[in-house]
């Protein structure tokens, strides 16, 4: 899988640079959630798809740390984000498949550089919730299965040194199937260090990260109590 390669075309070609179509126009397209840098879209062709697409912040808002590091690398940090998670996808998607929506790659749209990514809806049709707005609404009884298979997961990317930069609420989405059981999708796999940086890192540093990571982990269930009493 290259970063370049755009799979899973919208129907129509538009927004499929390999076909020579227009970039895929965003304009009147759904949004379905936005996060520090990027903003979400139903993609207008297919129900199926989502389109993450760097977030529009005015010039003179931006940070200088943000400058800087848009700078350092090119491109904005949305974009830089989107990158980072479809090299993770191709490093990890497989391990963590149970977890995860497809990812098909980049698409042109009105909007820059789209990543396109499977929608993840409820057996109702409707996209799912993030997890801070799910536990808001769900008993104990209804959260308790849920996070227990968050825990799984956790104890997967501990076990495979899957260092992830972000476990916040909002990067999980709440899955209703028909018998309305809610499961846990991750739906943003950046992380913390690219494969040349973690190259470097090795003995005590590893086991830096794996308390890096636990801590994390404890923030995460902190969050989660805080959510469901507050
Ligand atoms: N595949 C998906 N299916 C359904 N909803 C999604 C999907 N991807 C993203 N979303 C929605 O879009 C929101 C923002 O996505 P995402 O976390 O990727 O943006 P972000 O800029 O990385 O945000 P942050 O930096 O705050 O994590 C999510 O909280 C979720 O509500
Ligand atoms: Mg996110």
């Amino acid at each position: 899988m290259t970063t370049e390669t755009v799979v899973g075309a919208p129907p129509s070609g538009a927004g499929d640079p390999a076909l020579g179509g227009p970039p895929l126009d965003l304009g009147t397209a759904r949004l379905i959630g936005h996060g520090w840098k990027r903003d979400c879209y139903l993609h207008p062709g297919d129900p199926g798809l989502c389109i993450k697409v760097p977030s529009i912040k005015p010039k003179g808002t931006r940070r200088f740390r943000e400058r800087f590091i848009e700078w350092r690398h090119g491109g904005s940090i949305g974009d830089q984000h989107n990158a980072r998670e479809w090299a993770a996808y191709g490093q990890f998607g497989g391990l963590l498949a149970p977890y995860l929506p497809v990812y098909h790659g980049f698409v042109a749209t009105s909007r820059g550089r789209g990543l396109l990514i499977d929608v993840v809806r409820d057996a109702d049709g409707a996209p799912s919730a993030h997890l801070k707005d799910w536990l808001r609404e769900s008993t104990a009884d209804e959260a308790a299965p849920l996070l227990a298979r968050i825990n799984d997961l956790f104890d997967l990317l501990l076990g495979s040194e899957i260092w992830l930069m972000d476990l916040n609420l909002t990067n999980f989405v709440a899955r209703i199937d028909a018998r309305g059981d809610a499961r846990p999708m991750l739906i943003d796999i950046k992380r913390i260090a690219d494969n040349k940086e973690l190259f470097q890192i090795s003995g005590w540093s590893r086991t830096l990260m794996r308390r890096k990571l636990a801590r994390r982990m404890a923030r995460f269930h902190a969050k989660v109590e805080m959510t469901r009493n507050g």
